[in-house]
């Protein structure tokens, strides 16, 4: 690996006097656990948990056009891709082993409206990036969200009506939708709307059309968060939402409503399940994982990636090892993998050794 920073005190190690300071006495201590760490090797050996490429989830932006990239000013080296480009950085996923993708839309605003009712196109951009992957990446996993903001002129996830976000009505589109991406090539649906129901709802459409290989993997404990800021950026739903997402996303300051959350998604046929926020909220994924036992992915925020690059490109800090420490602090909290803005970089890293 190329990181180096334990150099200096393992020198230090090396050159320390034998024995005890004239000045010091020798503690009499039955274990002393620095010696499992006083060099690389030792290090390496007795390390408890390894970030691998087969833990990365790879999420990539898609917009309308040919052959182009637009950066996106919030995440710094994320870039929104055209489908034929989001085709070839999918190559390049499977060259790293990186498991899957996960697709996000940036929709044309003159296609969004009231109801989101571009979702339910089957001609609309994540359908055909995810045919267009498919079949040039075939072997590659293809995850998408199921929810309405890339596609509602209010930005919000579900069916607005007077002010309120209607749960049932929403939960009707949401099952449509989830058909039409199934049709379209998805591997795993992924329910990130938090209405009450959808995860059973959505199993059952997916079994009555034939797609009962189709997983679900539900954001299961997604929180309001303030750290999706430069997603919606990536999504263009930034300047539109109106108001917040508090009466569907869940409250920062409760923990034993996820594993009830997480609960249910797990009765009503989630195959995998999801935490998100990541790093503010590792504590919720390890009561989950004990708890339930169950494939647990994180999800690195956009907010969380956006903080690391502005300290990293202030040199403030170094991003490349602020990417290392948070990854594994996922793993060691026990989830199975990481959906990060990061995992093209890690898996080069990782690949290179
Ligand atoms: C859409 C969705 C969001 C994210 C993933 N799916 C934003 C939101 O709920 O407002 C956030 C991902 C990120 O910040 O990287 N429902």
């Amino acid at each position: 690996m190329a990181i180096k920073f334990g150099r200096p005190i393992e020198a230090r190690t090396r050159l320390a006097p034998v024995g005890p300071a004239a000045d010091a006495e020798r503690l009499d201590l039955p274990t002393r656990l620095r010696r499992n760490r006083r060099s690389e090797w030792a290090r390496r050996m007795t390390r408890e948990n390894q970030l691998t490429t087969d833990d990365l989830i790879w999420p990539l932006f898609i917009m309308d056009g040919d052959n182009k990239r637009a950066p996106i000013a919030s995440m710094p080296g994320v870039e929104r891709l055209t489908i034929d480009q989001a085709v070839r950085e999918a190559a390049r996923a499977a060259k790293l082993t990186i498991p899957c993708l996960a697709l996000f839309p940036y929709t044309d605003p003159g296609l969004r409206d009231e109801t989101g009712s571009e979702a339910l196109n089957p001609d609309n951009l994540v359908c055909r990036a995810l045919r267009a992957i498919k079949k040039e990446v075939p072997d590659l996993g293809l995850l998408a969200d199921v929810a309405l903001d890339p596609f509602t002129s209010h930005g919000h996830d579900g069916l607005l009506r007077d002010g309120e976000i209607l749960n049932d009505e929403t939960v009707a589109v949401l099952v449509k939708q989830a058909v039409v991406q199934a049709e379209a090539g998805c591997d795993i649906i992924a329910p990130s709307d938090m209405m009450d129901g959808r995860v059973g709802a959505i199993r059952k459409a997916l079994d009555a059309a034939n797609f009962i290989d189709v997983s679900i993997m539900a954001y299961a404990a997604k929180y309001a968060s303030v750290f999706y800021g430069p997603f919606r950026d990536a999504v263009g739903s930034s300047k539109t939402l109106t108001g917040d997402k508090r009466t569907y996303q869940m409250d920062f300051a409760n923990t034993d409503e996820a594993l009830r959350e997480v609960a249910l998604d797990i009765e009503e046929g989630a195959d995998m399940i999801m935490i998100k926020p990541g790093l503010p909220y590792l504590d919720i994924v390890q009561r989950v994982k004990d708890a339930f036992a169950m494939p647990t992915f994180a999800y690195q925020v956009s907010g969380e990636y956006a903080m690391i690059m502005a300290a990293s490109n202030n040199g403030w800090l170094d991003g490349e090892r602020a990417m290392w420490e948070t990854l594994t602090a996922f793993k060691r909290a026990g989830a199975d993998g990481v959906l990060t803005y990061f995992a093209p970089r890690v898996a080069e890293k990782l690949k290179k050794g």
